[in-house]
């Protein structure tokens, strides 16, 4: 099943989200049709909240990228419950978009590598460093997780300046070429 996708101004994207347990219901399924859901949008992520679930999931693959970063080239992982318990300093900005907030792209400055605990989809723990364009993706995710969205990243002068875009796309002004709701 593909679900429609939850578009910024809706409450789901503003609350943080809880952990699950294993038993949470049908969870196999929910995660194939979040990939589905993502691979249909063309995103190279997909949080929970983004489906209208508060949950601690989310699914990136950037496999489409290996080209410009071999590293992405096999990576599509699911994250259950996942806890980023360390950044570096140095920060990177780099330009991101978001399947909620259709049509908008903005430089963004973030942590350049992180450290992140987390669950897969068989419940095993793991524990990871990433750089590059996988901690950009995994932390844009995580953000949706705590209610957060990549523009309340901005600075507040870039953000008063989107300020009329983002409440018209609230509005639904905006146009995807994917479901939406
Ligand atoms: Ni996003």
């Amino acid at each position: 099943m593909i679900y429609p996708i939850v578009i910024f101004g809706s409450e789901v994207l503003r609350k943080p989200s809880v952990e699950i347990g294993e038993d949470y219901p049908e969870l196999k399924k929910l995660i194939e049709d979040m990939f589905l859901t993502m691979a249909a949008a063309e995103g190279v992520g997909l949080a929970a909240p983004q489906i209208g679930k508060n949950i601690r999931l989310f699914v990136v693959d950037c496999s489409a990228l290996g080209e410009e970063d071999p590293l992405c080239k096999d990576f599509r992982k699911v994250f259950i419950n996942p806890e980023i318990y360390e950044v570096s300093e140095n920060t990177i900005l780099w330009n991101e978009g978001c399947l909620s907030l259709p049509g908008l792209h903005e430089d963004v400055r973030r942590p350049e590598v992180i450290r992140i605990r987390y669950r897969d989809e068989h419940f095993v723990e793991h524990d990871e460093e990433y750089d590059g364009f996988r901690a950009r993706a995994i932390q844009h995710e995580y953000d949706h997780l705590e209610g957060k969205v990549f523009t309340d990243r901005l600075a507040p002068l870039r953000r008063q300046l989107l300020k009329s875009k983002l409440l018209g796309m609230a509005k639904g002004k905006y146009r995807a070429a994917y479901k939406t709701k």
